[in-house]
């Protein structure tokens, strides 16, 4: 086992600090771009700040919930404290499925973007938000049809895997043949909303 497949299982077993999913990385990691700004609503931990290129900010309800700095901004992702087309990019992890009025979140989201920009959401398939007593249990299809009455392009990605590229993943081909498999089992959906 190499150092760094250590690490990643040390970090799967300790939950002392905030997660960091592999798939919320690989996605930040290639949308993000030096010069322009990301907003992360719901933030809690900023743990994802490290991958995004350019200046990142986050919002939260709340700032004494997890460690760390805490956000930039207090305030609600229903009713954001901020400027129309202010930002490049917006994404909110495993927040949405227990905001209530998360129609609201993609609309304002959509609000602040600028045009070209695009709002991910990472979220939990409506299996997994019915077992933790969510509100919302998602489907990629609500979430593509949501972005749309926010007048954004939706779309489900599936090139995000929610694994680390260890042992045979570390083959592009591995993963492009593992993947309906992966995102088969896999708790998460990835969807985006464009601003044309
Ligand atoms: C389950 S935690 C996820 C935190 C972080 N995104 C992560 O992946 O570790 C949900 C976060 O969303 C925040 N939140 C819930 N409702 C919100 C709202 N209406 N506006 C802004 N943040 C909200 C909570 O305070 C909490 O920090």
């Amino acid at each position: 086992m190499t150092t760094t497949e250590h690490g990643l299982l040390h970090s799967f077993f300790d939950h002392s600090v905030p997660r960091c999913y592999p798939h919320v990385c690989q996605a930040l990691m290639s949308h993000t771009k030096v010069g322009e700004v990301t907003l992360e609503l719901g933030c809690g931990g900023k743990q994802y700040g490290a991958f995004v290129q350019g200046r990142y900010f986050g919002l939260d309800l709340q700032a004494d919930l997890y460690g760390g700095a805490g956000p930039e901004v207090i305030g609600d992702a229903t009713a954001l404290p901020l400027a129309d087309e202010s930002v490049d990019t917006v994404f909110v992890v495993a927040a949405l499925l227990d905001i209530e009025e998360w129609q609201k979140v993609l609309a304002e989201g959509a609000r602040v973007l600028r045009g070209g920009g695009r709002f991910f959401v990472f979220d939990y398939k409506g299996s997994v938000a019915r077992r933790l007593g969510s509100p919302n249990q998602f489907t990629a299809s609500m979430l593509v049809r949501g972005m749309e009455s926010s007048s954004l392009v939706g779309r489900h990605h599936t090139e995000f895997l929610p694994v680390h590229f260890i042992g045979p993943l570390r083959s592009p081909w591995v993963r492009r043949l593992a993947a309906p498999f992966i995102h088969r089992m896999s708790n998460w959906l990835v969807i985006s909303g464009a601003k044309v």
